[in-house]
């Protein structure tokens, strides 16, 4: 604070724009939803792991350990981490408590909001034009052309372990669109 005294304008910007940037409002969730493709071109793709697969990981960065991860969630929780590429994908808690074998890519096919879980609603709402995918992440309301593309999760060793989903997607029958 001491090195800002110089000029009395400077600190009070710096606080007036800090206390923007915590007043985290609808606007700004869509503004970084629309924001995300343009921001994500900076991030080097090495966050992932060897082999095409990356550990999922929380917003801190850290890997997430799933003993820890089913202690604090519920059945029917979608939970955003960090995915193959670093692309923001929903892990999903069973009815039975366990971690499902697929992970949702949070990207709307649309123009590439990240899509939140709408748990009253059981679907994700895209906030940016209103596409809605169900809990699996298919597409049941446009505009958005396509669902959500899919990524297989892995528990080994406490960690959950994506990897490209190539296979037909179970959802649709069809050939995944993103492979
Ligand atoms: Fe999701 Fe347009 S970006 S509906």
């Amino acid at each position: 604070m001491a090195q800002l005294s110089g000029s009395s304008d400077v600190p009070d910007m710096g606080r007036r724009q800090f206390m923007n940037l915590l007043t985290f409002g609808t606007g700004t969730v869509v503004a970084l939803g629309m924001a995300y493709p343009f921001i994500k071109y900076f991030i080097p793709p090495s966050a992932g792991g060897s082999s095409g697969g990356a550990i999922a990981k929380d917003a801190l960065g850290n890997d997430i350990l799933v003993s820890n991860f089913l202690a604090t969630h519920a059945p029917g929780d979608h939970v955003l981490a960090q995915g193959l590429k670093g692309d923001p994908t929903y892990i999903v808690v069973r009815e039975d408590k366990s971690i499902a074998d697929f992970g949702i890519n949070a990207v709307c096919t649309h123009l590439g909001c990240v899509v939140p879980w709408n748990a009253n609603e059981n679907k994700f709402i895209c906030p940016c034009h209103g596409s809605q995918y169900d809990s699996n992440g298919k597409v049941v309301r446009g505009p958005a052309p396509l669902s959500l593309a899919l990524a297989h999760a892995t528990v080994e060793n406490d960690k959950i372990s994506f990897t490209p989903w190539t296979e037909t997607d179970f959802r649709t029958g069809e050939e995944p669109w993103w492979a």
